[in-house]
């Protein structure tokens, strides 16, 4: 059984006080309602404070929204990813179209992120989708399987069966209120997975959770998550508001 996973970003949101009363009303709401993981990816500055209000939760863990694709050293304004394992951070998003959108962030600088955060075991959600043109288009499932194979296909089934997540977010789905269908991410899921497989084995492939994000909200998680691929959901607008989020929570 593949492990499922409901993570909350929380992009450039909320002051601390407020960051933590959500935190404290989803610990209230969510806790022990799910098997599933529930993942709370907080600005830097928040992780450590997060973290301690969850105290030794097993269900609920903070996550990252990006790290340095460096070790360390003079990078003025940069998070490294051994820095989160210091601080016992388990996750971290990378590629998030925003990054991609906003930060010029390409394929070849993600995987090379992607090998940092390996390298220092912390878990990255990767992400990828294709934006509105490239859909009308129908070229999605190509350029899907393209960001994939150029962030993630350099690393060994082993650690591409164990320590990494997918996260599939059309772009024109994100913050639009315009959800893809059930049917568009059932699609997508099955084909990344087919992908994977079609490179390493089916092993690998079933073994990786593929998560949907983009207008993910209380009213489509359950008809979004029932799918045979869609293993949960990556939620940034939703995930800001207790209730709605513990609704998406308690969905899978
Ligand atoms: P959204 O964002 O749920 O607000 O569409 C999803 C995301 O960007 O991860």
């Amino acid at each position: 059984m593949r492990q499922k996973i409901v993570a909350g970003n929380w992009k450039m949101n909320k002051t601390l006080e407020e960051a933590k009363a959500l935190t404290f009303e989803l610990l209230r709401l969510v806790d022990g309602t799910t098997k599933a993981k529930v993942v709370l990816c907080t600005p830097f500055p928040y992780l450590l404070p997060i973290k301690e209000l969850l105290g030794d939760n097993k269900q609920i863990k903070v996550a990252a929204q990006n790290c340095s694709e460096h070790e360390s050293g003079a990078y003025t304004g940069e998070v490294s990813a051994a820095m989160l394992k210091s601080m016992d951070v388990p996750y971290v998003i990378l590629g998030h179209s925003e990054r991609r959108q906003y930060f010029g962030e390409d394929g070849k600088l993600l995987a090379k992120k992607i090998d940092k955060a390996l390298e220092h075991h912390v878990t990255p959600i990767f992400c990828c989708g294709e934006p509105l043109e490239i859909r009308e288009k129908g070229t999605h499932e190509e350029l899907v399987k393209q960001q994939i194979e150029e962030s993630l296909f350099h690393l060994s089934g082993e650690v591409l069966e164990h320590h990494v997540v997918i996260a599939y977010e059309p772009v024109w789905a994100i913050g639009t209120g315009k959800t893809a269908t059930s049917q568009q991410a059932q699609d997508m899921h099955a084909v990344i997975r087919k992908h994977i497989a079609s490179k390493y084995s089916q092993t690998v492939a079933n073994s990786i959770p593929i998560l949907y994000g983009g207008s993910v909200g209380a009213a489509n998680a359950k008809e979004l998550f029932s799918n045979p691929d869609v293993d949960g959901g990556l939620v940034g607008g939703a995930s800001l508001k207790s209730k709605d989020f513990s609704e998406i929570v308690k969905a899978i």
